[in-house]
Order: structure tokens, then sequence, then C-alpha cells
């Protein structure tokens, strides 16, 4: 069975199953945080620094609202997509019964976190009148599913399994930070510690999924997906651009000066610097699982710019 059971198991303490629905109350205008300031990477850029303290708080709503928009549809389209395969016993892998319920759970769960993601713009949006900027996920699941495309073309359902490998395994620095921050809002930071600790098992699940899926492979496979992989992280790893430029334009900043931050922020080796920090967990279940030993991976790795 892959995901655990007894007290390892997630079933009873799950925040779908325990967790009550987060309001913000009237905590605005008391001085907290739409979002910690530290994981906004243009926030201390001269031309951001500059605005007035105003727009600058609209600035840490709109981040706020890319980051739960991003989840909702993450959580739904690429997660529960491979999820159901598994759930469904239509994942190509062996798994036993309690493994297929335990991908049910997780399914419950994203669809869960979705919800929870949409409710807080909503209420937050509702109540500081700062706007949310339409937000397209297209882009994102485009370029992920591309990888896919071209490495694995004839195999779609393993390359949404590893997708979601891969994702799941990534550790993030806004869910672990944002529920010690208390200067944050109180509905953030308990929405994203109940979904930080729902991930805690994903992450066991999706660990334990990936050492079965890989021990059934061919060798053949195992050289395919090996290739597929950094491609994965990368793509699940970059920042996704236009939502920044449209919250910069809306802040009111110039085409100018919105390409500056974008530059100065966005540079070749501070984005390479965040992917490998995210994903040290998901490069070392690869490494123990014996992925990097096959010929020609870590070249592939190290390409994709992955090993420090
Ligand atoms: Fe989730
Ligand atoms: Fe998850």
């Amino acid at each position: 069975m892959i995901g655990g059971s007894g007290k390892r198991s997630w079933y009873e303490r799950a925040g779908v199953r325990t967790g009550p629905r987060r309001l913000l109350g009237d905590e605005l205008g008391t001085g907290r945080l739409f979002f910690p300031p530290d994981l906004v990477p243009y926030w201390d850029h001269p031309r951001v620094r500059e605005l007035p303290e105003r727009t600058r708080g609209e600035i840490l709503a709109r981040h706020l609202f890319h980051y739960l928009e991003f989840t909702t549809h993450f959580e739904t389209r690429v997660v529960n997509r491979a999820t159901d395969r598994i759930a469904g016993g239509r994942c190509g892998i062996d798994v036993d019964p309690e493994t297929r319920l335990n991908a049910y759970r997780i399914y419950c769960d994203e669809g869960y976190h979705s919800l929870c993601s949409l409710d807080v713009i909503a209420q937050v949006s509702a109540a500081s009148a700062v706007a949310v900027v339409p937000y397209d996920f297209e882009p994102f699941l485009t370029r992920l599913d591309q990888v896919g495309q071209r490495a694995l073309p004839d195999a779609p359902a393993l390359a949404q399994l590893l997708q979601v490998v891969v994702f799941e395994t990534l550790i993030t620095a806004i869910l672990k930070d944002i529920p010690q921050n208390p200067r944050v809002l109180t509905i953030v930071r308990d929405t994203v510690r109940e979904h930080a600790k729902d991930e805690g098992w994903h992450h066991v699940f999706f660990s334990q999924f990936f050492r079965e899926l890989w021990a059934q492979q061919s060798r053949a496979s195992r050289r395919r997906i090996s290739r597929c992989l950094p491609g994965l992280i990368r793509s699940s790893l970059l920042p996704e651009q236009a939502p920044v430029r449209a919250s910069l334009t809306r802040a009111g900043l110039g085409a100018e000066a919105v390409e500056e931050i974008m530059r100065d922020t966005y540079s070749h080796e501070r984005v390479n610097t965040g992917i490998r920090a995210a994903s040290r967990h998901t490069m070392r279940l690869f490494e123990e699982t014996g992925v990097l030993g096959v010929p020609g991976a870590s070249d592939a790795f190290a390409a994709a710019e992955l090993l420090s």
C-alpha cells in the first residue's frame, strides 16, 4: 500500500474533514499584511520601493491573489488529472486497492484546496476593494505539458504522473514560511498551514508512488523518464512573469519601469538558485531511487542546471 495508514493516515485529519471555513473577519486595517514581503521577489526593487504605501499594499494583495489562483487551477487541472488515474486504476502501474483509496483521499484534499484558495481571494478582494487581475493558467499548463509531449510522446499518462510526482515533492518557501509569519493576515496563515499539513501526507504518498513506478519500468523507459524529469522540475518552478507584469502595471508603473524590474528580479542566476532550493527533496528522491545513475541522466540534470 502506498501512502501509509494508522497513525500516519491523514484520512481523519485532512483539512477537508476537520478544518472550519476560514473567515477574514475584521482584520483588515490592523496592519496585518496580505503576503510576506520577503517572499515577493520584486518587493525591494527601488522602483517598487518608491511607490506610495497604499499601492505597495495592493501589490502584496495581488501577489496573494496570483498565488491562490495558481493553486486553484493547479490542484484540479494538474494534480487531480493524474490522481484520478491512480484512484481509478488507470495509471498503467499496478497498485493495490488501499493505494487507490489513498489517491481518492488526495483527490478530495486537492479539490478542497482549490475551493479554499478561491474563497480567500473572494473574501480578501471584497473587503479590501483590491480588484483581482484576470489570470490565465493556460500558458503554464501548455509549457508543462509540452515537456512531457516532447520526452514521452507516446506515453501521456506517464508524463502526467511524473508531473505530479515532481510537483508534490517540491518544498516551496510559501507553504513553509507563511504559517509562521505573525505579520500576515490570519486567514492567509491558517489556510496555508492547513494546506501544508495535507501536502506533508501527499509528499509521502507521491515519493512512495514514484519508487513503485520506477521499480516497474523497463530499462528503456527509465532512460526516457530520466530525460523528462529535469524539464518537468524546471517548468514547474519557473516563475510566471505575466501576472507580475500585470500587477506592476496596475500599480501605475510604465512599461519601461516594469521591464527594468522584471530584468533585475528574474535574472537567470536568481531563478536557478530558487529552482535548486525548492527541488532539493525531489532531487534526493531521484538520487535515492537511482534515476541519476541511469546513463546520461546526470548530464541531463546538469544541463538543466539542477545540480549544485
Ligand atoms: Fe494541495
Ligand atoms: Fe497535494
